[in-house]
C-alpha cells in the first residue's frame, strides 16, 4: 500500500531531510517509485526505492514544508511519471494512497475543460479536480487577499479549504490524501476515506502519514482521522472537519510504539497484522467489481472477454498458498460454470510435456507475481498456445505484464513470508472469475444473486471471527506439544486443509501434513495415535456427515481431535476433543473463512515457542530462482 508523508515546520529543519527520513520508515509497506514535492523547489520524483531519490534530489533542493510519497502501483506501471506527488497543472500537488473509482469520469469532464494530462494514474485526475475546483472557486475571492491571509483562522473560507472540499464531493472510492498549494507554503490538508490518515502533533511542527511510524521520531502525538474527515494543518495548528464542512474535535492519542512497531501497527507481528487485515483485504478485491446488474466487472480481462467465452478447458499454475487458491478455484470453476481444470504446481508444469489444446485458458496465480516457476509455467503455456491471464497482487510485476490479461488483487504489500490476506483475497478473485465466465455458459440470475450476496458478507463475517482469537489462542497452547499434526477436508476445504498444514510446518517447524478426508484409510491413519493430533475442517456443507464418520475413525484410535465447524453446530463438540466454529456461508465460498482459525493456530502455535514468524528460516517471500 502506498505510503504518504507530509510536513510543515517553523523549527528550520530542512523540509526535504524530514520528508526522506519519513518515507524510509514507510518503505516495509512496499513501493516501486518515489517522490517529494516543496513549494520552493518543486517536485522529484523516480521509480525505485528512497536511496534512489535521495541521489536524484539536488544538493539546492529547499524547503520548510512538503509532501511526499512512496507508490505501490495500482493505476498506471511504476514510472517516473507515474510516481506522486502529482500537479493538478498549476499550483495544486497532490500524494494519494487509493484508488478513485469515477477517475476516467472525472477525466473526460476535465479535458473538455481543457485540462492535459501527463500520467497514466487516477491520482493525477484528483490533482486536476482541486485546481479545477480552484479556478471555480477563485472569482469569489479578492485577488488581493488570496494568499496573504493565515487560513486556518478561515475555517475552510479559504480558497484552497473550499477547492479541496468541492473536489471531495465529487470522488467515489477510496482516498487517503496530502494537498499542498504553492502559494500557500505553510498550510496541508489532509483527507480520509477508507486509507488511513494520521496527524503527527509537534511543537512548531505538524506531520501527515499514512501510518504513525514516520511521526514517531519527531513526536508520539498523533491524531487519526476517520472516514469522511479532512484535517487543515500549519506549524501550529491542526483542525478537522467532516465533509459537510462541520468541525470535529478529536483528542490526542500519545504513541507509545517504537518506530519498528509503529509499522506492526501495534500487532507483535506483520503475519497477525496481515491475518486481521483479511476483511479489508477482501473489500479492496472486491470494490467495483461485482455490478447491481447481475455482472462482474474485470476491467483487466476486458481485452480477452471473446477468447473467455470460448474456453474450453482451465489449466491452474501456481505454487505454495497461491496453489491451493487454485484448487479451491477447481471445485469453483467445475460447480458454477462446467469448465473441467487441471491445477498443476508450476514447478512441475514448466517441465512436463503438457497438451494444449485449442480453447485452452491459464490462469497464473501469484501474489507477487515474480515466482519464477509459476512465470516459467504460464510462458510454457503461452509457447503452446494457450490463453494467459494472472491473478497478481504487485501492479507492474513479470507475471502481471507477460499474461495476456489479468486481475489485480489490490491488497496491498504483504510483509510476512508466509501468505495470509493474499490467499483469502485470490479465493475472492477466484470466485468473481468464476461467477463471470459462469455468466457467460448461462449461470442462472438466482445463482448469481446468491453468490454475490455471500460474497459482499465475507468481511463481516471474517471479522466476526478476528473479533474473539482468545479460543485459537489457547488451543495453540494446549496443543503445544505436538510434533505432528494431520490436516483434513472434504471438497472446498480439501485444499483448505493442506493449507493449514503448510502454515504450521512453515512457522512452526514441526511436521504437518494434509490429506482428503477419504484418504486417510489409505495411509496417513496409520500415523495416528495419543500424541498425533488432527485438525478436522468439518463444515455444515455437503459432505458433513462424511467428516463426522472420519472424525470418529480418528478418536477410535486415540487420536486427539480438533474440530472446524458452522456456529450453531452441538454435535461436533460432543464427537472431537476441542471445536472452533466459523459462521455459515455458500459452501463455495467456505474457504475465505475456514482457513482463518488455521492460519491463526499456526501463528499463535509459532510465536508461543518465540519463533521469527514473519521470517521463517530457509524460506523467502519471493522465489525467483528455481
Ligand atoms: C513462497 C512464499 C509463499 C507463497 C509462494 C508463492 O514460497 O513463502 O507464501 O505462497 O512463495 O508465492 P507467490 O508470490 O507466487 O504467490
Amino acid at each position: 500500500m502506498c505510503g504518504i508523508f507530509a510536513y510543515t515546520g517553523t523549527k528550520g529543519k530542512d523540509a526535504s531531510k524530514v520528508l526522506l527520513d519519513g518515507l524510509l520508515a514507510l518503505e516495509y509497506r512496499g513501493y516501486d517509485s518515489a517522490g517529494i514535492y516543496t513549494p520552493e523547489s518543486g517536485a522529484v520524483k523516480t521509480p525505485g526505492a528512497v536511496r534512489e531519490l535521495r541521489k536524484k534530489i539536488p544538493a539546492d533542493f529547499k524547503g520548510k514544508s512538503g509532501i511526499a510519497h512512496l507508490r505501490w502501483a495500482t493505476h498506471g506501471e511504476p514510472t517516473e511519471v507515474n510516481a506522486h506527488p502529482h500537479s493538478g497543472g498549476g499550483d495544486i500537488w497532490l500524494v494519494h494512497n487509493g484508488i478513485i473509482e469515477n477517475f476516467q469520469e472525472l477525466k473526460d469532464m476535465l479535458m473538455e475543460k481543457g485540462h492535459e494530462f501527463k500520467s497514466g494514474t487516477d491520482t493525477e485526475v484528483l490533482a486536476h479536480l482541486v485546481e479545477e475546483k480552484m479556478n471555480e472557486v477563485r472569482p469569489s475571492f479578492a485577488k488581493a487577499s488570496e494568499g496573504k491571509k493565515s487560513s486556518v483562522d478561515q475555517g475552510l473560507d479559504g480558497l484552497f479549504e473550499r477547492a479541496v472540499l468541492a473536489a471531495l464531493q465529487e470522488v467515489h472510492g477510496t482516498y487517503g490524501l496530502a494537498v499542498q498549494y504553492k502559494k500557500e507554503p505553510s498550510k496541508l490538508i489532509a483527507a480520509r476515506m477508507g486509507s488511513p490518515i494520521v496527524l503527527g502533533i509537534g511543537d512548531g511542527e505538524h506531520f501527515i502519514a499514512s501510518d504513525p511510524s514516520p511521526i514517531v521520531p519527531h513526536s508520539k502525538k498523533v491524531v487519526f482521522l476517520e472516514d469522511g474527515e479532512m484535517a487543515v494543518i500549519t506549524p501550529e495548528m491542526h483542525t478537522i472537519y467532516k465533509l459537510d464542512s462541520t468541525q470535529v474535535g478529536r483528542e490526542i492519542t500519545e504513541i507509545d510504539w517504537s518506530a519498528e512497531e509503529a509499522q506492526k501497527g501495534g500487532y507483535e507481528h506483520f503475519m497477525l497484522k496481515e491475518i486481521m487485515e483479511e476483511p479489508d483485504a477482501v473489500r479492496n478485491s472486491l470494490r467495483g467489481r461485482l455490478l447491481e446488474d447481475g455482472s462482474v466487472r474485470l476491467k483487466g480481462l476486458e481485452s480477452v472477454e471473446d477468447k473467455l467465452k470460448n474456453v474450453k478447458r482451465i489449466i491452474i499454475v501456481a505454487c505454495g498458498t497461491a496453489f491451493y487458491a487454485g484448487q479451491v478455484a477447481e471445485y469453483m470453476f467445475e460447480e458454477y460454470a462446467g469448465i473441467p481444470v487441471s491445477v498443476e504446481i508450476a514447478s512441475e508444469f514448466r517441465y512436463k510435456k503438457p497438451v494444449i489444446e485449442s480453447g485452452t485458458l491459464v490462469i497464473a496465480i501469484s501474489q507477487s507475481g515474480e515466482t519464477l516457476d509459476t512465470l516459467e509455467a504460464m510462458r510454457e503455456g503461452k509457447r503452446r498456445g494457450a490463453l494467459t491471464i494472472g491473478i497478481v497482487n504487485t501492479v507492474g510485476s513479470t507475471i502481471a505484464r507477460e499474461t495476456d490479461a489479468g486481475i489485480y488483487n489490490h491488497v496491498g504489500p504483504e510483509i510476512s513470508v508466509a501468505s495470509t490476506k493474499a490467499f483469502v483475497s485470490q479465493l475472492a478473485v477466484l470466485a468473481l472469475l468464476a461467477m463471470h465466465m459462469g455468466r457467460q455458459r448461462g449461470m442462472k440470475d438466482e445463482t448469481f444473486a446468491s453468490i454475490a450476496k455471500e460474497l459482499k458478507l465475507i468481511p463481516e463475517k471474517m471479522e466476526k471471527i478476528l473479533a474473539s482469537t482468545g479460543a485459537v489462542k489457547a488451543l495453540a497452547k494446549k496443543y503445544a506439544y505436538a510434533r505432528d499434526f494431520l490436516y483434513i477436508g472434504r471438497t472446498y476445504n480439501f485444499p483448505v486443509a493442506y493449507e493449514g498444514a503448510i502454515k504450521l510446518k512453515e512457522l512452526s517447524y514441526i511436521h504437518a501434513e494434509g490429506c482428503g478426508a477419504g484418504e486417510m484409510k489409505h495411509g496417513p491413519i496409520a500415523m495416528i495415535d495419543r500424541q498425533f493430533p488432527t485438525f478436522a475442517i468439518a463444515l455444515k456443507d455437503s459432505v458433513y456427515e462424511k467428516m463426522c464418520s472420519n472424525i470418529q475413525e480418528i478418536r477410535a484410535r486415540k487420536g486427539p481431535v480438533i474440530a472446524l465447524g458452522t456456529d450453531g453446530d452441538s454435535l461436533l463438540a460432543k464427537i472431537a476433543d476441542d471445536a472452533l466454529y466459523v459462521p455459515k456461508t455458500l459452501d463455495m465460498l467456505s474457504p475465505l473463512l475456514s482457513v482463518v482459525p488455521l492460519q491463526l493456530f499456526a501463528y499463535y502455535f509459532a510465536a508461543a515457542k518465540g519463533y521469527n514468524v514473519d521470517r521463517p528460516r530457509n524460506l523467502a517471500k519471493s522465489v525467483t530462482v528455481e
